[in-house]
């Protein structure tokens, strides 16, 4: 069954793909002189908080605006999903949402000192008009119906230390002995995108410590379509998306933080010298499973959120928040169908969701401790020429 939010994600993912052709020279420009910044890469961004973020962050907060709505690209662009598309061009709406990010900007800069309290989800929530009254007496004076805080700045009372809950969890991995013997990883699997859109994709992964990690996936169903890459060598990183406004780009804002912040947590060892300030949230409930929630700060404002389950004492969840002018941008990574390899249990299964997409990656082989060449971290369109 396909609901509405998924038929919706859908939507989103062809607009994305329906850009391909408009946004070529853009593309091209970006992968050979390094990270660009939106006023660059773009024609007409006039919001002054949006022009100088990078182009990673631009595109992310267009996801902020496409969920905190409840829309899809072509709501505001003209049509996207189609080769017409000129996401350039003004619309009423997108005018409203150019209105909309400058009047958060004074909201939050006239009432709270410039902390960003007020995004676009605090009033949409996935709806275009916000709600003003109350209008079901069943909620009134019951319990909030909203979901929980994303930052928490210390650790409830009364809870386990954040130390034991990963203590308890490198344990079940194979204990800290083990794990730091964990030089490097490659594996292989499939991968299907928005409920098979696009078709099964052949999966690599390879990652090397401390900080280094590529993921490609290639789509043999489909010969024309290039593959689509997450590079990162440590200090830069790229993402190609084939199909996509921007194909390659070099990143440099939170979706730099975030994949070195992935790269980092592959290697479960480095766990608590990679995120700072640990503290442990309430316990939460998934899957029917209990779990103990642990957040942790990573470079500048990036941060994450790990739910362990209690029972297994296993990593099933990672969510890490980037900034952004209109509200955080939050990435989530499920994992499951943990197995023994040479003594250390990884994950065979993850989900990968974004504001605008979801990966579903089964991995079938990991190899460890294996040489990996240098160039497997690099610019995606070096690193599939060198396959
Ligand atoms: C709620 C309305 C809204 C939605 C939904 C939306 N956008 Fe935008 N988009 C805007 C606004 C507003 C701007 C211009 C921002 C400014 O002027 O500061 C923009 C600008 C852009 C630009 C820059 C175009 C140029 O050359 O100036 C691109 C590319 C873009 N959007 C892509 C997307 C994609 C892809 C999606 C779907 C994931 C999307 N947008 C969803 C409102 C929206
Ligand atoms: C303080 C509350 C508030 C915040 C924050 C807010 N909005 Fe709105 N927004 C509204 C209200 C209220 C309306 C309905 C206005 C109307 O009906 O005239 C609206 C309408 C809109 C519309 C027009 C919807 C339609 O279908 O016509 C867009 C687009 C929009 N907002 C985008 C955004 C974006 C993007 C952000 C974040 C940058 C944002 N809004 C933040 C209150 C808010």
């Amino acid at each position: 069954m396909m609901t509405a939010g998924s038929k919706r994600a859908i939507a989103s993912a062809l607009a994305v793909a329906g850009a391909s052709l408009t946004c070529v020279a853009i593309a091209a420009q970006g992968g050979a002189s390094g990270p660009l910044l939106a006023e660059q890469a773009f024609k007409n961004v006039q919001a002054p908080a949006l022009k100088t973020i990078s182009v990673d962050d631009f595109m992310l907060t267009m996801g902020i605006m496409t969920s905190s709505l409840g829309f899809d690209c072509a709501d505001c662009h003209a049509g996207a999903g189609t080769d017409k598309v000129d996401w350039a061009a003004d619309t009423p709406r997108k005018r409203t949402a150019r209105r909309m990010v400058n009047m958060v900007q004074a909201i939050n800069r006239d009432n709270f000192g410039g902390r960003q309290l007020v995004t676009c989800w605090t009033c949409h929530r996935n709806r275009d008009r916000p709600v003003a009254t109350l209008t079901n007496f069943e909620i009134l004076y019951g319990m909030p119906i909203l979901e929980s805080d994303d930052l928490i700045p210390a650790s409830r009372p009364g809870m386990p230390t954040p130390d034991s809950i990963v203590d308890k969890y490198l344990q079940a991995l194979g204990g800290v002995q083990r794990l730091s013997t964990m030089t490097s990883w490659a594996a292989t699997g499939t991968s299907m995108g928005f409920g098979g859109f696009g078709g099964a994709g052949r999966v690599e992964i390879y990652v090397k410590a401390p900080d280094q990690r590529s993921t490609i996936i290639r789509f043999p169903d489909a010969p024309d379509r290039d593959a689509s890459v997450r590079s990162f060598d440590g200090r830069r990183g790229w993402i190609k998306t084939p199909l996509s406004v921007l194909g390659e780009y070099q990143l440099s804002g939170s979706e730099f933080d975030g994949a070195r912040l992935d790269a980092q947590l592959s290697f479960p060892g480095q766990m608590k010298q990679v995120l700072t300030n640990l503290r442990t949230l309430d316990p939460v409930t998934i899957n029917g499973e209990g779990c103990d929630v642990v957040q942790g700060d990573s470079q500048r404002r990036t941060f994450a959120t790990l739910f362990f389950e209690k029972s297994t004492g296993l990593l099933v969840r990672t969510i890490r928040f980037g900034p952004s002018p209109i509200g955080r941008i939050p990435t989530q990574i499920d994992y499951g169908d943990y197995r023994d390899v040479n003594g250390i249990r990884m994950p065979f299964r993850f989900t990968l969701s974004w504001l605008d997409g979801r990966d579903e990656v089964q991995l079938n082989q990991i190899q460890l401790n294996v040489p990996i060449a240098a160039v497997k971290f690099g610019r995606p369109t070096a690193l599939e020429s060198a396959r």
